[in-house]
């Protein structure tokens, strides 16, 4: 039987939480050798909103590093670096010219994006286009994410079925999204109705950081908002969605049932017992990552060499796709 084919990104910008490790990195590294995998650091993708040249250099080899830690194993997984593999700006732009405008400005991350800056930027209106490219150029038939990501695939979805009905042939893959049963969607813990999120990770006690040192994990998870009362189990009334999100992170890390998580806590003394209980546990598996992280990151040339094997293998796959859109949309192929 032949492995299903898995593309997943992640970006580069700032300091990568427990979130993504559980929406996404921990399940893409936990069923790579069920399937074939691609797995992109999507510093394209990070440029849709103004950065620091030096600080996005930075974060991409460390975003790296932070998903070999976490267990993708480049001799099982294609590990690469987006702006390596010149398809998939190339591509962007042919798929630019078959998706309609009023699909992307229907799209919700874009909308909320947008109405928190002065003034936007193309790229960020674009993005979920550079985004469908990554998954299709490499026909892929999975694309395991977070719950914040799936309109997006969704969008691919319809790119590819619009691409292949327009030229008339079976050319993309239609790719599904795979969103976990638990960690789909981690919740800030300064305020448990929005999501945990990069761009608020500067913010003291919103989220935990895959590379936070203890102590300060143990801070964190302290100040997190709960409410007045002392009850610890799964609600989904709003005013207990503090406790609710504490005890879906710690239902996530541990991989126990709703029940046996409530059991845990039934003598706890009041919510900071509770507080403890999910530190420890996130703490205990957070820690090999980051020693392993450090350990990676004192050899800059190794993670280089690394991420030039998975551009190459990328490249392999990626380009004759894209050199192959070019002919059928009508484009002439350099002798
Ligand atoms: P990014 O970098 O924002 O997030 C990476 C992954 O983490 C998931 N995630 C979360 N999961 C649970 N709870 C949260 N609070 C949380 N926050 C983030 C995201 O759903 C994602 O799976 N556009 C994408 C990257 C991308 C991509 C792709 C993904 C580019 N090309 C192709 C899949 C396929 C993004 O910005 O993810």
């Amino acid at each position: 039987m032949t492995k299903k084919r898995v593309f997943s990104g992640i970006q580069p910008t700032g300091n990568t939480h427990i979130g993504n490790y559980l929406g996404a990195i921990r399940n893409w590294v936990a069923r790579q050798d069920e399937k074939e995998n691609f797995f992109c650091v999507v510093d394209l993708h990070s440029l849709t909103v103004p950065q620091d040249p030096e600080e996005l250099r930075y974060a991409t080899r460390a975003m790296a590093a932070v998903l070999l830690a976490a267990g993708i194993d480049p001799d099982k997984s294609t590990l690469f670096v987006q702006s390596h593999v010149t398809a998939h700006a190339e591509g962007c732009w042919l798929l630019n010219c078959v998706t309609p405008l009023g699909w992307l400005q229907r799209m919700t991350q874009y909308k909320d994006k947008a109405a928190k800056q002065e003034s936007v930027l193309t790229g960020l209106l674009d993005y979920p286009v550079l985004m469908a490219g990554d998954i299709l150029f490499y026909d892929a038939d999975e694309v395991p994410v977070g719950e914040d990501q799936k309109q997006h695939v969704e969008l691919t979805r319809d790119i590819a079925q619009r691409f292949n009905s327009l030229y008339g042939q079976e050319f993309f893959v239609v790719p599904q999204p795979i969103i976990p049963e638990v960690g789909a969607r981690v919740m800030g813990l300064d305020n448990p109705t929005a999501k945990m999120s990069k761009s608020s990770t500067d913010k003291r006690g919103h989220a935990i950081r895959i590379l936070d040192e203890p102590k300060e994990i143990m801070r964190s998870f302290k100040r997190a908002v709960t409410d007045s009362g002392n009850e610890i189990v799964f609600s989904a009334d709003p005013a207990k969605a503090g406790v609710n999100n504490l005890l879906g992170i710690y239902k996530a890390v541990t991989g126990k049932s709703e029940s046996e998580v409530e059991a845990d806590f039934a003598d706890a003394r009041g919510y900071g017992d509770l507080k403890k209980g999910v530190a420890e546990v996130v703490i205990e598996m957070l820690t090999p990552i980051r020693e392993r992280y450090e350990y990676l990151m004192q050899d800059p040339a190794e993670l280089d060499r690394l991420l030039a094997v998975g551009a190459e293998q990328a490249t392999a796959v990626s380009q004759p796709k894209v050199n192959a859109m070019k002919e059928i949309m009508g484009l002439v192929l350099p002798k």
